[in-house]
């Protein structure tokens, strides 16, 4: 349970706010790599309740700029992509990727009005087929992580987003709350205590044990269960700080990290980014193996907002009767459709939690915690030092009469 002035100060993100802030000293991932083509169209980018533009000069550099235009405020991502540069329609300034003002047309011959402007620029990073931006405060950007995606090549990585219509925390607890996926996953698990599959074991027990375990970059949750037979079943979710999950699967070189990234308040991106270690991976080859239902072929638009509450989310009571649990067509669907559900800010003063909520309440703290301490102008934990982000793999054990099986 969380009262009023904790739940603001978890949730609000804005220009300004202390969790805002503190966020903001992360590297973020803003839009896909793919998005962005050579001399194309600038990309409209809006992060912390704040509005950016993205664009890729005809020479690969990426320029990342406060959206408005330094003459009179138009959306640069109406201007035309020249020569590395972005040409506002509206009176043709041209502005580069490093946020120089380098043309006024419509001042006059002589005039030195450009070599005075500046518009707002942030370093990029173009890895894991991933746009990163750093939005924080300082000289030099926080170290950046190297989680293991970010060092394959794009074709072992598969990068996929979705808009969600609610405050990011509740997609981030979504992510370490491992009691709701033997209940509203159950449609996609295995049904007995095989090693086989993705998520194999798990329902034989919905009431996880929760071990939480202290790491540098935030903590691993492990969640047990255990079958009347003695099958034990350990889940191992690293959480990597501040948004960001490891999701175990027992499968061997494929590997998943879900991360919610705060649009503003009210809406949020998820980001589903799959890798295969040894071998290629795409949309269709993931899906046949994870077992997590069947996502859209978007990769930008694998989830929107399903619905209001007068159409239920979206929720399909045929499909219920043919024998699926939620309703729902996704592993990701289910989520964001509860989600959605607890309101686009979740009433934490009215919630009742208990043993399997241990991790979320874990995370809870950690990040009230880091939002008063940056106030204080302690740096963010995790931001302090250097971590091997590109060792971090959840884990999924099944142990079948005392063996170790996966
Ligand atoms: S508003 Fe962009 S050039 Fe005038
Ligand atoms: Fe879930």
């Amino acid at each position: 349970m969380l009262n009023k002035e904790s739940n603001e100060l978890l949730c609000r993100v804005g220009p300004g706010t202390p969790m805002g802030n503190m966020l903001r000293q992360f590297w973020v991932p803003a839009l896909r790599s793919a998005k962005l083509e050579a001399g194309g169209a600038p990309e409209r980018v809006r992060l912390f309740g704040e509005n950016f533009v993205a664009f890729r000069g005809s020479d690969g550099r990426v320029g990342f700029l406060d959206e408005g235009c330094p003459h009179r405020g138009v959306s640069l991502a109406l201007a035309r992509n020249e020569d590395c540069a972005l040409r506002c329609i509206f009176h043709g300034w041209k502005i580069n990727v490093d946020g120089q003002v380098v043309e006024v047309p419509s001042e006059p011959a002589g005039s030195n009005l450009a070599s005075k402007i500046k518009v707002n620029h942030y370093p990029v990073r173009d890895a894991g087929g991933v746009i990163w931006v750093w939005l924080g405060q300082g000289e030099q950007p926080s170290p950046f992580p190297n989680i293991e995606f970010t060092t394959l090549p794009v074709e072992q990585v598969l990068v996929r987003k979705g808009i969600v219509h609610c405050n990011w925390v509740q997609i981030l607890e979504g992510f370490l709350d491992s009691a709701h996926v033997t209940a509203l996953h159950k449609t996609w698990l295995p049904k007995d205590n095989s090693t086989q599959g993705t998520f194999p074991g798990m329902m034989g027990d919905m009431a996880p044990r929760y071990e939480i375990e202290e790491r540098p970059y935030g903590f691993m949750a492990n969640a047990k269960r255990a079958w009347p037979d003695g099958t034990q079943v350990n889940r191992a979710t690293e959480y990597i700080l501040p948004w960001a999950t490891i999701i175990p699967s027992a499968l061997k070189t494929i590997h998943s990290i879900t991360i919610a990234v705060p649009i503003d308040d009210e809406y949020c991106i998820y980001w589903n980014i799959s890798w295969d270690t040894e071998n290629p991976i795409d949309a269709e080859s993931y899906d046949a193996v994870a077992g997590i239902g069947t996502l859209g072929p978007d990769p930008d638009d694998i989830y929107f907002p399903r619905g209001t509450a007068d159409q239920v989310w979206g929720q399909n009571r045929e499909l219920m009767k043919q024998g699926n649990f939620s309703g729902f067509t996704a592993i990701p669907i289910e989520d964001f459709a509860v989600q959605e559900s607890q309101g686009v800010f979740a009433d934490r003063s009215k919630e009742h939690l208990g043993a399997s909520d241990v991790a979320v309440i874990r995370m809870r703290r950690i990040l009230l915690d880091m939002a008063k301490d940056y106030q204080d102008g302690k740096t963010p934990r995790s931001l302090d030092q250097q971590i091997a982000y590109d060792q971090i793999h959840g884990s999924h054990e099944v142990i079948l009469g005392g063996a170790v099986k996966n």
